[in-house]
């Protein structure tokens, strides 16, 4: 059962709601205008413009090279299409681990300049006077703990987090000073589905996973991935609920023969 008006903005107050109703919270990301209407179409809760962009958009390695300008561009078009859905921008590397009045002039922009209505930050009890000084600001921020893809070089690579006791009651932690700080929300990312549990159980606020199994309030997936747009590598949280990789390279080649072959335009293409 949903609990607001279907046609309304999503507000923070409905997606804490959801979790005390135990109604589970879907987020997906998007980076354009078409495919945040198609998602907003769909009554999707969230739409995390992730910084995930530089990776499946942009074409880098990492998340790292992502900067403001590219964030604050790729937000404001995924907010002109999405009218019901709550829009998080992520807020992209140094943007926010400087100081804390850098974070928050940098997640004003967000709402000021790109129309989104809260941020996602990275990171845990290091950047709990940052969250608190955003919160208080009137920003609403979703955390980040467990695989923090902007700390990769320090974690040596894309692994699975809070394996061992000592990282895993860190995780727990920091999860609680976040809630205390003032975050609406937590991403948990990669982390064994019973760590991420029993955070979802110790906190108030709604926990979203990504490889973080079916025990979170809620749950996000990078939209590319799960539409199937890459078929050389699959990590093993994906699913695919499409393969538009396939599709589109069918597509492509039957434009290509038909183009080739003189059969398109044909008379019902065609003006008179
Ligand atoms: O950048 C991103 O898309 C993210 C999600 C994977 C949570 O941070």
């Amino acid at each position: 059962m949903s609990t607001q008006n279907k046609d309304s903005r999503k507000t923070i107050l409905d997606i804490k709601k959801m979790k005390t109703l135990g109604e589970k919270i879907t987020v997906l990301t998007a980076y354009d205008y078409e495919i945040s209407s198609i998602l907003d179409e769909c009554n999707i809760d969230m739409i995390l413009v992730g910084d995930s962009l530089g990776m499946v958009v942009l074409g880098y390695d990492t998340t790292l090279p992502v900067t403001m300008e590219n964030m604050l561009h790729h937000t404001k078009a995924v907010a002109r299409a999405a009218k019901k859905a709550l829009i998080i921008a992520d807020m992209p590397f140094l943007s926010y681990q400087i100081s804390p009045q850098i974070a928050l002039v940098n997640a004003g922009r967000f709402l000021q300049e790109a129309d989104a209505q809260a941020v996602k930050l990275e990171g845990g009890r290091q950047y709990a006077e940052t969250v608190q000084k955003i919160t208080t600001a009137g920003i609403p921020v979703m955390a980040h703990l467990g695989l923090t893809p902007q700390s990769i070089h320090q974690m040596g690579g894309y692994k699975v987090q809070g394996k061992k006791e000592d990282s895993a009651h860190k995780i727990i932690e920091d999860a609680k000073i976040l809630e205390e700080a003032g975050a609406f929300s937590l991403v948990l990312e990669c982390i064994p589905e019973m760590l991420a549990q029993e955070i979802s159980r110790s906190i108030s606020i709604p926990t979203i996973g990504i490889g973080a199994g079916v025990h979170c309030d809620g749950q996000v997936l990078v939209v590319n991935d799960m539409l199937g747009m890459f078929e050389k590598f699959t990590p093993k949280h994906v699913k695919k609920y499409a393969n538009l990789n396939l599709e589109i390279k069918t597509a492509v080649k039957k434009y290509i023969a038909e183009v080739k072959e003189g059969s398109f335009p044909d008379t019902e293409h065609s003006f008179k």
